[in-house]
């Protein structure tokens, strides 16, 4: 997989032997390539030949502040989907003015400080939502910038869980009725129209998906416009794939430049791409100890000391992830193990059935390609710790997220003073 490969015998990460890694910090921990960050970002904007546009960095996929400063240094803005994240990208030196600010619930306290922080824009999800952005906008003295996220009624993404885009999803405004809500919105007094919004899920290989997409937004802002609507900005989310097995086929950023181009380059608004999972899904590892390897005749387990309160997409999507272990295998015979955690869970595995040679205890293994979606959705089911964040950098480690050992978790409960 990216980035990774055998020398002399040894798995190494952006040519870091990770085996050293292992002597100086605790396993589990993830580590981020910073090379491979910058080589995805700069790929993306490369592929892009538009004459106005935005990358805005999709902080959901990992929101280390190191991660998003690498992204706002090299010039992009961000999506956001709650306070948290805003505030983490403005510290990260996310200008706000790059900021769009999406989710179909934000609340009255999300709503006022983006306000406050004069944002580029909300993806507005609901009429409801609208009428709260108004309100708060003219007690605020300000007209709140405003994109409504139409739901185009399209199905793509990489399973049912990241499908974002059909029309019995929760996510944006059906396509059928924009006119209607144009129209309000113009009523609002708090609402400045800027522009339009769709998102239509995550893991998209195929370009098919992202042209009906286009082509929708791109009649819906002809028919706005027609109407006497100012529609400058046209977001068209993220969602664009990557290789997680050695025989998936990823989204080829050229041709997806290329349709940007082909659906947009004559129609004078600036367009802005969300990217999140493009930018950082390979640019991670899970680096785990083989805790035990339990053989039987019916099945083989290797428990690990990572579990699904570390990386939960295996389990929450059906999600492949490959597996390598440090030492290079050889010639020997391999045998088939279901990789799992110590969670109490039977849903707690990083992958089924898969050779390893060779494996003992105290061995350590890779879970590849856990960058995006990985650390963010953490917990700390069981009073498990969270874990480590490394950053490499031509042949450096740097820990840009300390654990939080389960002291410190156990210490936030408050024992009542009723029992
Ligand atoms: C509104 C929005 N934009 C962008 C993204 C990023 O998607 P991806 O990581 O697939 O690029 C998401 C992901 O859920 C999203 O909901």
């Amino acid at each position: 997989m990216t980035n990774l490969d055998y020398e002399k015998g040894n798995l190494t990460f952006d040519n870091l032997i990770i085996k050293d890694i292992t002597k100086e910090i605790e396993t589990p921990f993830y580590c981020y390539s910073l090379n491979h960050l910058k080589d995805q970002y700069k790929s993306l904007n490369n592929a892009i030949n538009l004459q106005n546009y935005e990358i805005c960095y999709a902080v959901k996929s990992n929101s280390n502040q190191s991660i998003i400063k690498n992204f706002a240094n090299m010039g992009s803005g961000a999506d956001v989907v709650s306070i948290g994240e805003m505030k983490r990208a403005l510290k990260a030196d996310i200008a706000p003015n790059k900021i769009v600010f999406s989710g179909v619930g934000k609340n009255a306290n999300e709503i006022k400080y983006a306000l406050e922080n004069d944002i580029l824009m909300f993806n507005v999800e609901s009429i409801s939502e609208l009428k709260k952005i108004s309100n708060e906008a003219v007690a605020q003295s300000k007209k709140a910038p405003i994109a409504i996220r139409i739901n185009p009624d399209i199905s793509a993404g990489g399973n049912e869980k990241i499908s974002t885009g059909k029309a019995q999803d929760k996510f944006g405004i059906s396509w059928k009725d924009a006119l209607k809500i144009y129209e309000y919105a113009s009523s609002l007094p708090g609402i400045e129209i800027k522009g339009i919004d769709a998102h239509i899920g995550s893991q998209i290989n195929q370009l098919e998906p992202f042209s009906h997409s286009f082509d929708i937004l791109k009649q819906i802002t002809n028919m706005l416009r027609d109407k006497g609507f100012k529609i400058d900005v046209i977001d068209v989310g993220g969602g664009l794939g990557v290789k997680y097995s050695n025989d998936e086929i990823p989204l080829d950023t050229e041709k997806y430049g290329k349709l940007l181009s082909d659906k947009f380059g004559n129609i004078d608004c600036k367009i802005i791409i969300e990217p999140g999972r493009f930018l950082t899904a390979n640019a991670g590892i899970l680096v785990t100890k083989i805790l035990h390897i339990k053989e039987s005749d019916i099945k083989n387990f290797t428990i690990v000391d990572a579990g699904m309160n570390d990386f939960i997409r295996p389990t929450l999507y059906g999600a492949h992830h490959e597996v390598m272990t440090l030492k290079e295998p050889d010639n020997s015979q391999a045998l088939k193990y279901d990789l799992v955690g110590p969670v109490c869970e039977t849903g707690d595995f990083f992958a089924k059935d898969i050779n390893l040679k060779n494996i003992n205890e105290g061995d350590f293994l890779v879970i590849c390609s856990t960058g995006a979606y990985g650390s963010v959705q953490s917990s700390n089911y069981n009073t498990r710790a969270s874990i480590d964040e490394l950053l490499i950098n031509n042949g450096e480690y740097e820990i840009i997220r300390k654990r939080i050992d389960e002291d410190t978790i156990i210490n936030k409960d408050i024992i009542s003073k009723w029992v």
